[in-house]
């Protein structure tokens, strides 16, 4: 009997050790150890025996389970430590660990972040319009006729029911004015879009930031030395800018203003930053109507209106000669501002 056991050891023990995967080890451990299993048959034949005989097939028996379970217990360790070679296999792993990129903020925003914090240091608070704009608020009330170019269908994304994406954020100014009194001293960023053939200076979405003051007694000397202010602050003190007589149809009298531009091996050249002027007294007169009161009686309060380009002011601040870089999301460009 005693060798009967022996040789259920003997052969569990060589099964297990030819085990080739965790499946068939698994089979193995059922058939011998297992309540159904040989070591268990093997075990029924005890009460057969005399008392005399019963201790050494006790011993044996339980010699033969310590063998069996130690065999199945090294070839679980040998089958995983093989697969875990396999899975590294051709991977150096004393390399270093590929360096994690940290993110930044895109130039836009770092512009747009500074315009704002110097306006609001200024006393300008923020203030916000919808992009789908209706033709009252981006012309109509800002003095825009009918029939001024801007309005075409050729340079303005019209949707079907008259809406508009706004072509500039001159609009926030009329809402700002339908639903505050003066003294208004606010700034809009934000998207205007327009429909111009993509090129190094142009894009059909760009960004603006509006600014709009409204007090009684505000002149153009103020509109000047704000805006020359600004720049400077975001540009440095030494920054040369200009005013150009200009038109636009909701201030009067209105301005471009250009910052000079130094990139480096380039000839220093004037670009052209923002559209500024004296808020128009038709707008006054437009938003008195509307509002049905004296807050913005041309008679009693003036005002100045700004807009610039946030894309153009990028561009000056880093000397980045194509727009396109500012929309592309190439990580090569993007990563120098990180
Ligand atoms: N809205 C004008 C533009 O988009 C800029 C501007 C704003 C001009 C405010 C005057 C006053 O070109």
């Amino acid at each position: 009997m005693t060798t009967d056991i022996q040789a259920i050891q003997d052969e569990a023990v060589a099964g297990i050790q030819a085990a080739s995967n965790e499946r068939s080890l698994e089979d193995a451990r059922v058939s011998f150890l297992g309540k159904k299993g040989t070591l268990a048959a093997a075990s029924a034949g005890m009460k057969d025996l005399s008392n005399e005989e019963k201790p050494a097939f006790g011993a044996a028996l339980n010699k033969a389970r310590a063998a069996i379970t130690q065999a199945l217990d090294s070839k679980t360790l040998e089958l995983q430590q093989s697969a875990d070679k396999k899975s590294v296999e051709g991977i150096d792993l004393t390399l270093p660990a590929r360096e994690l990129a940290s993110g930044g903020l895109h130039p836009l925003t770092i512009v747009k972040d500074r315009a704002i914090q110097i306006l609001r240091r200024m006393g300008f608070a923020l203030a916000d319009g919808p992009e789908i704009e209706t033709e009252y608020h981006c012309f109509d009330a800002l003095n825009t006729p009918d029939d001024h170019p801007a309005r075409n269908e050729k340079d303005t994304f019209y949707f079907d029911g008259g809406k508009l994406l706004r072509t500039h954020t001159s609009s926030v100014q009329i809402r700002t004015m339908e639903n505050a009194t003066p003294p208004i001293r606010i700034i809009a960023p934000g998207s205007a879009y327009r429909r111009d053939d993509v090129d190094a200076t142009h894009l059909p979405v760009f960004n603006q930031l509006e600014g709009l003051f409204v007090d009684k007694d505000v002149k153009l000397g103020d509109l000047k030395g704000t805006l020359k202010y600004f720049l400077q602050a975001m540009f440095g003190g030494e920054t040369e800018v200009r005013f150009r007589p200009h038109f636009f149809p909701f201030t009067e009298p209105s301005f471009e203003i250009d910052v000079k531009l130094h990139v480096a091996g380039q000839e220093p050249k004037w670009i052209e930053v923002a559209g500024c002027g004296m808020v128009d007294p038709a707008v006054f007169s437009t938003i008195s109507d509307k509002r049905g009161d004296q807050a913005f009686d041309p008679e009693h309060v003036t005002g100045y209106a700004f807009g610039m380009g946030l894309d153009r002011l990028a561009m000056i601040q880093w000397g980045i000669k194509d727009i396109r870089a500012l929309v592309e999301n190439d990580t090569r460009f993007l990563s120098q501002f990180a």
